[in-house]
């Protein structure tokens, strides 16, 4: 399926209505700088997968104007078109307080749902003060969506745990509002959110939508056993569905997926070329050399420092790759307002350190960690550098950045390590697949990495890139709106 086929989906499904996406973070960072604003995109699954369909399919975009800039680009309504060279959509920023982003984002969000839903042994904890600035951040939301609506019809597609209160506040206000989410992160099993003070009004929320997505078919299962036990409602195991209030929300499975073909084009601009140069030039490394490269947020899920282990005791092993390969770890900083992300970032210079300490040389340094974000084409570049592309997660819903590196590899070679806790294992049988917790092997499995052949490569890589262009993003955003023509009409028994 490509942009237009969507497309034509969305207008089919919304007969006319206006599809208005609402998220937590936006499309768009506008920071300043001591020279002007810079524009950023902000390192993050969910604003790489629907921002092209936003962009193929017009409406609004609701989110939280997060940057230091993002007032002095938009109109006395907090609005800008985009992208700001030939507008497609309309970005409509929402204003949080530093107290609301605290409570709301770093509070509820991050420190309890993110962790709760994610199985890396890091605790979650639960404040009833960041509670109420959640549910009142939700409610601004909420009060956006009704003014972008006013009295027309519209179709309302939310994205993740952000806003899981939201669906139910639109269908309190407009029952007629068609209300879908999809939920990024996994959804645990229901001993594991059972735990959680707030579980019964979060799943009450969640249950205000009509169609309710996740990656794969396990979170669907966890999710419907969750409410089976959590809430008062009647589950339908034959049609993966829960009612509550007598009214249906059905559940499913899309795994989520990335702009195959632009990725494609756009690795072979020749931005990308000048920045693979700048990156060689700037580490100091020579194209003979073998680079592994990690390109993640800094977060506990996603398992740098196992990574980085591994990669030590692979030189540890086979002391003969000094000076051979480096391990090029893209870093984007994260929510370093929270205690777990501020100690993870101390481990990992420790680690750094140690490593780069043990084994380089005058002219070698092992680990490269460039902590800073860098911006789309960069990190195209640093992909087709890549002799390997390493994704360690702990547990990942999907895990995009293995889906993009795939994409880049118009030349066909390339090696992902990948780990099996994440949803794209499901899909891409052909990278290498790793248990992170488990060192040895994994370092084993870089070692292997670095000897494959070339063809064994591109026999892998072939098939990966075949997968992905067949489920790219524009095909998961046409079986959401399918399903939801589909669901929507069913009578309901
Ligand atoms: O990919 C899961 C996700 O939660 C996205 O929805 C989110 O935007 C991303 O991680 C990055 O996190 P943040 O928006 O907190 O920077």
């Amino acid at each position: 399926m490509r942009a237009n086929d969507l497309k034509k989906v969305v207008s089919r499904v919304s007969a006319g209505a206006k599809l208005i996406v609402v998220s937590n973070r936006e499309p768009v960072v506008h920071e300043r700088v001591a020279e002007g604003v810079k524009v950023l995109r902000p390192a993050s699954g969910m604003v790489t997968a629907i921002e092209p369909i936003v962009r193929a399919v017009g409406g609004t975009w609701i989110a939280h104007g997060s940057g230091s800039a993002d007032r002095l680009v938009v109109d006395e309504r907090g609005r800008i078109g985009l992208p700001q060279d030939d507008p497609k959509y309309v970005l409509q920023r929402v204003w949080l307080t530093r107290a609301e982003e605290d409570g709301y984002y770093y509070g509820l969000s991050n420190t309890a749902i993110w962790p709760l839903c994610h199985h890396v042994y890091t605790r979650p904890h639960f404040s009833r003060r960041d509670w109420e600035t959640y549910r009142c951040v939700n409610k601004r939301f909420r009060d956006a969506v009704l003014a972008e609506a006013g009295e027309e019809p519209v179709i309302v597609f939310i994205q993740d745990y952000h806003l899981a209160l939201l669906p139910r506040l639109i269908k309190e206000a407009r029952p007629d509002i068609k209300v879908i989410q999809f939920w990024h992160i996994p959804w645990p099993n229901r001993e594991t959110f059972r735990i959680c003070p707030f579980a019964e009004e979060l799943l009450d929320g969640l249950l205000g939508n009509d169609l309710l997505g996740f990656h794969i078919q396990y979170y669907c299962r966890n999710f419907l056993g969750t409410v089976d036990r959590g809430i008062e409602s009647r589950v339908d195991y034959e049609q993966f569905r829960a009612f509550r209030g007598g009214r249906p929300t059905y559940v499913r499975a899309f795994p989520i997926s990335v702009d195959y073909e632009q990725i494609g084009q756009d690795v072979e601009s020749p931005i990308v070329g000048q920045q693979m140069d700048g990156f060689l030039k700037e580490l100091g490394e020579s194209n003979g050399r073998k680079l592994f490269v990690g390109a993640d947020r800094v977060d506990y899920t996603k398992g740098i420092p196992e990574r980085l282990r591994a990669f030590d005791m692979m030189l540890n092993c086979h002391p003969e790759l000094k000076s051979r390969v480096t391990l090029v770890q893209l870093a984007a900083p994260s929510r370093t307002h929270i205690e777990a992300y501020r100690k993870l970032n101390d481990e990992l210079d420790d680690l750094v350190d140690e490593i780069n300490w043990r084994h380089q040389t005058e002219t070698w340094m092992p680990v490269r960690f460039l902590r800073a974000h860098y911006d789309y084409y960069a990190v195209l570049a640093a992909y087709r550098m890549a002799h390997v592309a390493v994704v360690t997660s702990l547990h990942d819903g999907m895990n995009l950045v293995a889906k993009e590196f795939v994409s880049s590899r118009t030349d066909g070679d390339g090696i992902l390590i990948l780990s099996k806790y994440t949803g794209a294992a499901r899909e891409l049988a052909d990278a290498l697949l790793v248990n992170p917790y488990d060192i040895d092997q994994l370092a084993d499995v870089m070692y292997s990495a670095y000897l494959m052949p070339e063809d064994a490569r591109r026999q892998r890589m072939e098939k990966m890139r075949a997968r992905v262009a067949k489920s790219n993003v524009y095909r998961w955003g046409g079986r959401i709106f399918e399903e939801a023509e589909r669901t929507l009409s069913h009578k309901v028994s």
